[in-house]
């Protein structure tokens, strides 16, 4: 197997690369005046099996066009199997029509990674309605955790946590992480309005006198879920609050607004950034280690 990082996957591909012994190559990504893309794999892919490393942020929409013009050109070079490991994945959330004669961008983008790949590993993806990966995906498709690697740092950092998970679908990450941990949880409500428009309320009281308050969540966007959140965390007593996610997405100057609110972010490096301390390169690497 050959590991080969795209322009957003370079901060993990070696990373992967080195802990399977296997060899890693860069895409050599370029980009015209009118900002088409154009990708060049660099080694012979002939009879290997190709992992492709891609996580989609920032300049999302290009990264699915490179990923796709890259496995495209690799089986048109004869490799055998053609592999998506995506740290974060896009387009997850609108699985369905909110409203009239909207694009169901879930179905769309992953019918995209069917028609190109043999196999998707994606870590933490956001699934709502349909939470198995392998009904979203036609080709054959992994869901990888980072659960595990949350939990053990909240252990090494942070004393007396109680997790809070700030709407009903974080249970997934929020109440996991706190059994690993045998912490208590509280999983609050949202409702969201628009993208920066959310509000948070606490269904059951806690007392969070003197305990550090540890939100976990899967994504961090515009930030405005975790500020509401803790604002109520605030008024509960808080010594200190935490927010924990898998994907820093950070949108505009969101990392800045948090920690001006006094919380303490960490994050997973499925998405690079300065507080992407939990490293996720070993989960992706023992998930590709049988192939
Ligand atoms: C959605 O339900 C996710 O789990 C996150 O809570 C959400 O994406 C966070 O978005 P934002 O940071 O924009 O509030």
């Amino acid at each position: 197997m050959i590991v080969v990082s795209c322009s957003h996957g370079r901060h993990l591909g070696r990373k992967i690369a080195e802990s399977l012994h296997k060899k890693h190559s860069s895409l050599v990504v370029g980009k015209f005046p009118d900002s088409e893309l154009k990708v060049r794999i660099g080694c012979d892919v002939k009879n290997k099996d190709v992992a492709f490393i891609q996580s989609f942020y920032k300049d999302v929409n290009d990264c699915i066009v490179e990923a796709i013009l890259a496995a495209h050109t690799a089986i048109e070079l004869g490799a055998k199997k053609v592999i998506l490991a995506a740290p974060y994945f896009p387009y997850m959330r609108q699985d369905k029509r909110f409203r009239k004669g909207e694009a169901i961008s879930q179905r769309i983008i992953a019918g995209l990674v069917d028609k190109y790949f043999d196999e998707v590993y994606v870590m933490d993806p956001h699934l709502h309605r349909e939470d198995r990966i392998e009904h979203i995906f036609k080709t054959k498709a992994v869901k990888l955790t980072a659960n595990n690697l949350i939990a053990g740092y909240i252990r090494k950092h942070i004393k007396n946590p109680v997790i809070i998970g700030p709407d009903v679908e974080s249970y997934k990450w929020a109440r996991n992480v706190a059994e690993m941990i045998g912490a208590e949880s509280r999983i609050l409500r949202k409702k969201r309005y628009s993208s920066y428009r959310v509000e948070v309320r606490l269904n059951k009281k806690i007392n969070l006198k003197n305990r550090n308050a540890v939100i976990v969540d899967d994504i961090i966007s515009t930030g405005q879920t975790i500020l509401e959140t803790a604002k109520i965390l605030r008024k509960l007593g808080a010594k200190k609050i935490h927010c924990i996610c898998v994907h820093g997405i950070f949108v505009n100057d969101s990392l800045a607004k948090l920690r001006k609110a006094g919380i303490k972010v960490v994050s997973t490096n499925t998405i690079p950034s300065e507080v992407a301390k939990i490293d996720v390169s070993g989960v992706i690497s023992r998930s590709l280690v049988t192939i």
